[in-house]
């Protein structure tokens, strides 16, 4: 069960299916364009969309707003140095400024990134710092229904080659993304991060967590690797991050706040050269871009996340949805996460080809019939087409995201979405396809506009 109990309500908006229509076609079936208040159950993200404790609140009314030095900041540095080691702590205000400070303090361009999987930003900074992204997943993860239970490991032979071979474009970093989220959110093993650290220190290459999910990846791997059975998530996190030369933290998903992120570092020279970025473009090393309130929930929400009764109620809730979308006959990449679970929208409606979009066909249809806002990742996400509309590149696999915020929705929640899976499932061709009508040539799922086929 639940280890908390609601405090405080908000309520949620209900609609008609006539209304949902009509909003749709008013945004031309882009789901980022609807209003949040079009929406019943939103699953876009679970990222700054967490319930806050009331400790956080309590926290954030002491928060100390000084320009610099704030008590807030001090309180914050003591927590996340006792949780991760570093010596070097910079507050920015999201993930992606971590990722574009650290990269542009770290990388020369012409150098290449290596990682088990890129999240869509982190791949976006490093191009922009002139360098390339190469994702190593590793073979297990290429089958979705495998249970195997550390799919977001990086290819260790892949890896050793790449670092071995790597002449014409030096290896700059391995970023190591736990939980791996653009992989199906799969957790990354501590043999396989120890390994990779190995590696990387033969090769003097620094190994950098991206670590959102850093509580989830160590509740999973007190679950299923040998030797951490009797450690506490908090401890394996402990663990984790020094075997690390750095991080850079979205603390928008486990740090439960809705805007915070840091990067932590070992090396001070560099960590010197992000702080100068800071200061430019984010704020004073003291706050980067966050007020002193922010720091306090954070710092708080650092400490919760790894409570194992938070984690193992997060755990369950996920594995409940699981069960019934799986007993509605709809396929899910296995084994089920924390943060989101992935739909096999490719395998649910097989007459979609894949540039007519299936995962956003099924996001559609659960926006339509359940209110429901979920994220396509397939080939409106990742295909590539000519100037007619042609394939020229497909998505691996046609998903649906649907992300778990953190404390927010409860399991009667999560059976309406289950149940209008089901009403879906049972006449799955009647779903429809789309064509793009205009898109823009970066990002273009945020932007995008398309109509029914
Ligand atoms: N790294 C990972 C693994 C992420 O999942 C995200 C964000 C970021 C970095 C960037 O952090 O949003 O704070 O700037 N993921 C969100 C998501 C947006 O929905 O998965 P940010």
């Amino acid at each position: 069960m639940e280890p908390y109990r609601i405090k405080v309500v908000e309520p949620i908006p209900l609609t008609t299916q006539q209304q949902r229509e009509e909003a749709l076609r008013r945004v031309s079936y882009n789901l980022f364009d609807l209003r949040a208040d079009e929406v019943t159950i939103d699953l876009l993200s679970d990222s700054g969309t967490g319930a806050i404790s009331a400790a956080q609140l309590a926290a954030g009314m002491d928060g100390d707003e000084s320009y610099a030095g704030s008590r807030s900041f001090y309180r914050w540095h003591e927590t996340v140095s006792e949780l991760t080691g570093y010596p070097h702590l910079l507050p920015v205000h999201q993930g992606r400024a971590a990722e574009r400070i650290l990269f542009s303090s770290l990388l020369t361009p012409g150098s290449t990134v290596l990682s088990n999987t890129h999240f869509d930003t982190t791949r976006a900074n490093v191009e922009l710092a002139g360098c390339l992204a190469r994702d190593l997943p590793c073979p297990e993860a290429k089958d979705l229904d495998s249970q195997h239970t550390f799919k977001g490991n990086i290819d260790l032979q892949g890896l050793r080659h790449a670092l071995e071979s790597a002449q014409d474009s030096p290896v700059a970093a391995v970023v190591m993304t736990i939980t791996n989220n653009g992989g199906g959110g799969q957790p990354v093993s501590m043999d396989n991060l120890r390994r990779t650290a190995e590696l990387c220190r033969r090769h003097r290459v620094p190994m950098i967590l991206d670590a959102a999910r850093f509580a989830e990846n160590a509740w999973l791997v007190t679950r299923h690797e040998s030797g951490y059975q009797d450690r506490t998530p908090r401890q394996v996190a402990e663990e984790a991050f020094r075997l690390a030369d750095g991080c850079i933290m979205s603390a928008k998903k486990d740090g439960i706040v809705h805007i915070g992120g840091f990067i932590g570092l070992k090396d001070p020279e560099l960590a010197q050269r992000c702080e100068r970025l800071l200061i430019a473009t984010e704020g004073f090393a003291t706050y980067g871009g966050l007020a002193g309130r922010d720091l306090d929930m954070m710092a708080q929400g650092l400490v919760e996340v790894t409570e194992p009764a938070y984690l193992a109620e997060r755990a369950d809730i996920a594995g409940h949805l699981a069960d019934r979308i799986r007993t509605a006959g709809v396929d899910i990449v296995e084994p089920a996460g924390l943060h989101a679970l992935y739909l096999n929208a490719g395998r649910l409606l097989p007459h979609v080809p894949p540039h007519q979009y299936p995962g956003h066909a099924l996001a559609c249809q659960l926006y339509l019939r359940g209110g429901i806002r979920s994220a396509e990742l397939g080939s409106l996400y990742l295909g590539e087409e000519d100037d007619q509309g042609n394939p020229i590149k497909s998505a691996p696999y046609e998903l649906v995201r649907l992300a778990l915020p953190r404390r927010v929705y409860t399991r009667s929640h999560y059976d309406h979405v289950a149940q209008t899976l089901a009403d879906i499932a049972k006449e799955p061709s009647s779903v429809h396809g789309y064509r793009i009508v205009d898109q823009s040539p970066i990002l273009r799922h945020f932007s995008i506009k398309l109509e029914p086929v």
